[in-house]
């Protein structure tokens, strides 16, 4: 057996035995273990990213560059693609954002040749590589816009740092010239537009998917609708934080276009995004530009403030001014603000700022607490909305923030609502989930977390067997039993559910939230079974709406 020695962990030499582990364990195997090390010695995540740097320049870099001369010209396998695009992620990870341009570039043109040249007739493969560079391009640039924050807003791009980024644009422009030379479909339009977006340069125009003048013309209204700033919304919002990395999936943007167009066409006309959603913001500005009807569709985006920075007057014109961009419009329906730092007061400044932007058609908050909301409503500003999670496993806002926002008429936008998907049928009677499994998402790996404060996996299942009896009795489905419990608070406006678009579809499953109430003898089976939980200690735990991020 392998004996684990403190001591001489830091020397190169890896034990005989040790080294057996490593050289015959299964690359799934590997990955487990290697994250049970990091969740359990926090402190060697700089060692993991040192040696994984020092990798890519001694190993893996220098691996591509002999393929490619060995190649003499040819192109690569989709295979040594695939392994190329896991390089670029790996330096991503490490923090060799800008070094992984000129690869990254490579990758695009090359995937474009393969793409060009394939007469397979089955392609999925191919499809979603391609799909997969263009989400990463979209996390890359994302990657750098946050590199660009600064105590007064935000820095421009140093002459070398745009150099890098030319390089892949360029790639990606060769790369749309020959689509258009072939008659080919572009795989890489999210890139492309979120790379000139960041360079500050035009961005190409794509036209409009069939798939979307289609279905333009017949827009149900939502059969529940609450009102904010004057304006009729369905009680259900999309939210595409989904869309901010490809570790939910990546699509091609027609196919993303194409279920916004189908959200829209059922009734679901509200999409809620952020500053730092990826290209989120880009693409619902691409589907508002070619959607004839503005006004049927309301886009709530935010502005988060993260990092510590000094508020003027012209950071937060400058912020909106880039969501307007990025939108494509004049004025933003919901702008939510986030701040972090509640012993800094600048929040009120920055929240003094917005409103008196023309820009800005109705203010929200983010994750404000009930203290810091009543701090803002004091200086008489009106306050349209805060966005918490709230659901029937974090049901903190039931304990201070609800009054509030009835006094106030405040809505709660609410996420979390469906535990990143865990609070469905596909998790009855399942195991307790590997979070290390490649199928659970950021979203799952965060409420995992909480249903652990909640309860436990067993008690999970109670829930979920009880939301499943009353589920039967109403013809609906467990999603559907957890949405109507939050939207039955007469101070929610609207439970925001998570979208993966182009990967996943739930728009028919969730319009059955609408139009029927939870009764007395279902809110009686789900209170025995939170009765149960920690759900009251979770407020002292975890603190009030927002205190997990704090
Ligand atoms: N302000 C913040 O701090 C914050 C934080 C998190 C989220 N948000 C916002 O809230 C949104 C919601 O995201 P979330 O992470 O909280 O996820 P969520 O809404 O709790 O879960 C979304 C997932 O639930 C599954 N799902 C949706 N409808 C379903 C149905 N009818 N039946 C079965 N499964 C269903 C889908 O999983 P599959 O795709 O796997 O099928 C979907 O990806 C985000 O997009 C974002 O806009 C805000």
């Amino acid at each position: 057996m392998a004996i684990s020695n403190v001591a001489k962990a830091k020397s190169a030499h890896v034990n005989m035995m040790t080294d057996t582990i490593l050289n015959n364990m299964e690359p799934q195997g590997l990955r487990i273990i290697m994250r049970s090390l990091l969740a359990a010695h926090p402190e060697i995540t700089g060692t993991l990213e040192a040696e994984t740097t020092r990798y890519i320049h001694d190993a893996a870099l220098p691996a591509i560059a002999a393929r490619t001369s060995a190649a003499n010209g040819s192109s690569p396998s989709l295979g040594q693609l695939q392994n190329d695009l896991r390089t670029v992620r790996c330096m991503l990870g490490c923090g060799l954002v800008l070094q992984s341009l000129s690869l990254l570039a490579t990758l695009v043109s090359q995937a474009c040749n393969l793409a060009l040249q394939s007469t397979a007739d089955d392609s999925s493969d191919l499809d979603r590589m391609l799909a997969a560079t263009d989400g990463d391009v979209v996390q890359t640039m994302t990657a750098i816009e946050k590199t660009l924050f600064t105590a007064a807003g935000s820095r421009k791009l140093t002459e070398e740092e745009r150099a890098s980024i030319m390089q892949l644009y360029q790639a990606l422009l060769d790369a749309l010239s020959k689509c258009k030379a072939s008659e080919k479909e572009y795989p890489f339009e999210r890139a492309v537009i979120v790379t000139a977006s960041l360079l500050n340069e035009q961005m190409p125009v794509f036209e409009p998917s069939k798939a979307l003048l289609l279905q333009n013309s017949d827009r149900k209204q939502a059969k529940e609708t609450f009102v904010l700033n004057g304006r009729t919304l369905p009680r259900i919002f999309s939210g595409l934080w989904q869309l901010s990395s490809p570790a939910w999936g990546s699509a091609p943007t027609s196919k993303i276009i194409a279920q916004f167009s189908s959200h829209v066409a059922s009734g679901f006309t509200a999409f809620d995004m952020a500053d730092h959603y990826g290209d989120a913001e880009i693409l619902v500005g691409k589907f508002l530009s070619s959607y004839p009807s503005r006004s049927a569709i309301f886009a709530a985006t935010k502005y988060c403030v993260f990092h510590p920075m000094k508020i003027t007057r012209e950071a937060v014109q400058n912020n909106i001014t880039e969501r307007c961009r990025r939108l494509q419009v004049e004025q933003i329906d919901l702008l939510q603000f986030h701040w972090q730092f509640y012993n800094d007061p600048g929040y009120l400044d920055a929240i003094r700022f917005i409103t008196q932007d023309k820009r800005v058609a109705a203010l929200g908050l983010c994750n404000f607490d009930t203290e810091h909301m009543e701090k803002t409503l004091q200086q008489g500003v009106k306050i349209h909305s805060n966005q918490v999670q709230f659901s029937l496993i974090d049901s903190r806002p039931t304990v201070r923030m609800g009054k509030v926002c009835e006094t106030h008429d405040v809505k709660l936008l609410t996420y979390g609502t469906l535990c990143g998907g865990f609070l469905s049928e596909k998790w009855l009677d399942q195991p307790e989930p590997s979070l290390y499994d490649e199928a659970v998402t950021p979203s799952q790996r965060k409420y995992y977390g909480v249903i652990r404060a909640w309860g436990d996996w067993t008690l999970f299942q109670e829930l979920l067997r009880t939301l499943k009896s009353i589920a039967t009795k109403h013809s609906v489905d467990v999603s559907n039993v957890a949405t109507r419990w939050v939207l039955d608070f007469p101070y929610v406006g609207a439970v925001i559910v998570g979208a993966r678009m182009g990967i996943s579809e739930h728009t028919n499953e969730n319009l059955a939230s609408f139009g029927w109430r939870l009764d007395e003898e279902d809110q009686a089976a789900i209170d025995s079974v939170l009765g149960k939980s920690r759900r009251l200690e979770m407020f002292e735990a975890m603190g009030d709406c927002g205190g997990e991020y704090r």
